[in-house]
């Protein structure tokens, strides 16, 4: 080999080395382990974990639509995280790294919260892709300071729900007033046993913790009572018959009497628009012009023997003397 060819390799990696050290200096002091770019989210909390270079660093700012949370960055870990509220549609994330008050690192993140009661966030835009999070490669990253292990005995509730370790990480979704009876227990895999079923086969090792049944047979395989029954009568209502009982409850909880997703007008009106319209034209017996009532006060939201769903003065007691789930 000549000496000009020989120089020019040194200087070719000469120059590689430059360059990957300039590559370092400019990789940004904050980087985003979650959520990833263009998730979609179907329930409203999400978590913001975040790596920080605590030199280069001492807060860090989230912002979004719905408001603003710091996290304090005090040098003694180098991960950060935090649960935020999203909107529904359109969100983005800007994360903000501040030294000293001074704005040094911006990046973003564009997420998609969908739901089924609203037509216009029923279809998300195509970008947006459902990303799951419990697979090991996920969950390696935070092992080191959160175990995620199953840690509940089968049907016995918390004394102390904290003591769960699902609770660390997704206290959020069991804060609204009204909450369900398992999952404020922090029974959590009685139906996220992450089992795969024939109903999600598909999506055989996204992840560990999937809801393995049809919503309705998970929901009916304890309130057994409420299928017989239910079964038995002559009118069922559609969303109950095709097993979509969490387009109006939510597992979880809610602000609304029995977790429904939505005061119940809304959810009702959400697929009975011409309802409204109906009772203006008042080409419909139907009473719901009675102001202030609101709709199960006379139709019930799954089946009866009656057309129309109505109740009778009976059946009518019987749900109201229900607990509407657990107040807190
Ligand atoms: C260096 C240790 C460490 C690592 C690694 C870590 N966390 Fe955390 N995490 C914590 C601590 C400590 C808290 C409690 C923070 C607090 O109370 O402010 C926490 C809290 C949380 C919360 C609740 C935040 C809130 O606002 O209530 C979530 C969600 C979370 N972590 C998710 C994750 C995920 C997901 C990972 C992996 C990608 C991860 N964490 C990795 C230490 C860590
Ligand atoms: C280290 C924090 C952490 C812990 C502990 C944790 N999770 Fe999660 N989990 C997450 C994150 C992050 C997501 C993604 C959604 C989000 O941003 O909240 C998620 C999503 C889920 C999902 C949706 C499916 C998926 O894989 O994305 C289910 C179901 C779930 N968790 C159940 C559980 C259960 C049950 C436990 C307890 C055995 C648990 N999680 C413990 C952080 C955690
Ligand atoms: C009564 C059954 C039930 C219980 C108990 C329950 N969940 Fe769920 N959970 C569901 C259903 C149904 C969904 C919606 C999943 C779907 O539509 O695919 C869901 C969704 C979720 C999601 C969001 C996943 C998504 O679709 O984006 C998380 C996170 C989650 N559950 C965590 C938990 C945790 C943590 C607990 C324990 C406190 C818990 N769940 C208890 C039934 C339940
Ligand atoms: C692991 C067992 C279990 C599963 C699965 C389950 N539930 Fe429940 N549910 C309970 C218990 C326990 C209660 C509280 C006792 C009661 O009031 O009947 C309850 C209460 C309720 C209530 C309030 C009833 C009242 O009288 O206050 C509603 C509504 C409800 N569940 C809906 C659902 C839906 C919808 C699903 C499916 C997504 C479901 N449940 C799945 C155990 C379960
Ligand atoms: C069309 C909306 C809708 C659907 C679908 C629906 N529910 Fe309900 N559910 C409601 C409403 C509304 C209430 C009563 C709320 C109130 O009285 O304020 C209720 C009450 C309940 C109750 C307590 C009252 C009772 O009759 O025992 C249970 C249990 C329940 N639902 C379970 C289910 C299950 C299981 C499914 C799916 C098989 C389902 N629901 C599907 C809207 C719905
Ligand atoms: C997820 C959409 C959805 C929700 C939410 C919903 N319904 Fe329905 N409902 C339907 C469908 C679909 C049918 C069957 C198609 C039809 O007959 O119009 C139906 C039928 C009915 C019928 C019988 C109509 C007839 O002509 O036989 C009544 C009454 C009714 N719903 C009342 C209610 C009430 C009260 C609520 C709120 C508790 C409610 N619906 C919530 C979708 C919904
Ligand atoms: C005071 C009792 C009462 C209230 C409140 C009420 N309804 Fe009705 N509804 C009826 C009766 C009675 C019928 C049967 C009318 C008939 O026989 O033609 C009916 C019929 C219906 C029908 C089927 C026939 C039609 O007109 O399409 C739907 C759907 C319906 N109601 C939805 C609703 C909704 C949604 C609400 C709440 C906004 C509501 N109802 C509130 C008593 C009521």
């Amino acid at each position: 080999m000549n000496m000009l060819k020989r120089l020019s390799i040194v200087l070719v990696l000469l120059l590689a080395v430059a360059q990957g050290a300039s590559v370092t200096e400019n990789k940004p002091p904050t980087v985003i382990v979650l959520p990833q770019e263009n998730t979609l989210v179907h329930e409203l909390p999400l978590s913001v974990v975040v790596k920080v270079d605590s030199n280069a660093v001492d807060a860090v700012k989230i912002l979004n639509a719905s408001g603003e949370k710091t996290i304090d960055i005090n040098g003694s870990k180098a991960i950060y995280c935090k649960t935020i509220a999203l909107v529904l549609g359109d969100n983005t994330l800007h994360i903000r790294s501040y030294k000293k008050g001074q704005l040094i690192d911006e990046q973003k993140r564009h997420l998609y919260v969908t739901s089924p009661l609203y037509s216009q966030y029923k279809y998300p835009p195509t970008q947006y892709k459902r990303q799951f999070f419990h697979t090991d490669r996920n969950e390696s990253a935070c092992r080191s300071c959160h175990d995620m292990s199953v840690n509940e005995k089968q049907g016995i509730a918390f004394i102390d729900v904290t003591e769960s370790n699902c609770y660390a990480c997704h206290h959020q979704l069991t804060t609204e007033k009204y909450a369900h009876a398992p999952s404020v227990n922090w029974l959590c895999t009685s139906c996220h046993n992450g089992k795969v079923g024939s109903d999600n086969a598909w999506q055989k090792g996204r992840s560990k913790f999937l809801v393995t049944k049809p919503v309705n047979s998970l929901c009916f395989s304890c309130h057994k009572k409420n299928a017989k029954l239910w079964k038995s009568y002559r009118f069922r209502h559609e969303p109950l018959d095709s097993g979509r009982c969490n387009k109006c409850h939510n597992s979880h909880s809610s602000p609304y009497k029995m977790f429904v997703r939505k005061p119940v007008n809304s959810i009702c009106l959400g697929c009975h628009k011409d309802k409204r319209m109906r009772v203006k034209q008042r080409d419909s017996d139907c009473e719901g012009t009675i102001k202030g009532k609101e709709c199960v006060a006379c139709h019930s939201p799954h089946a009866s023997n009656k057309q129309f769903f109505l109740m009778d003065e009976e059946e009518r007691k019987k749900l109201e003397s229900k607990q509407h789930g657990r107040e807190r």
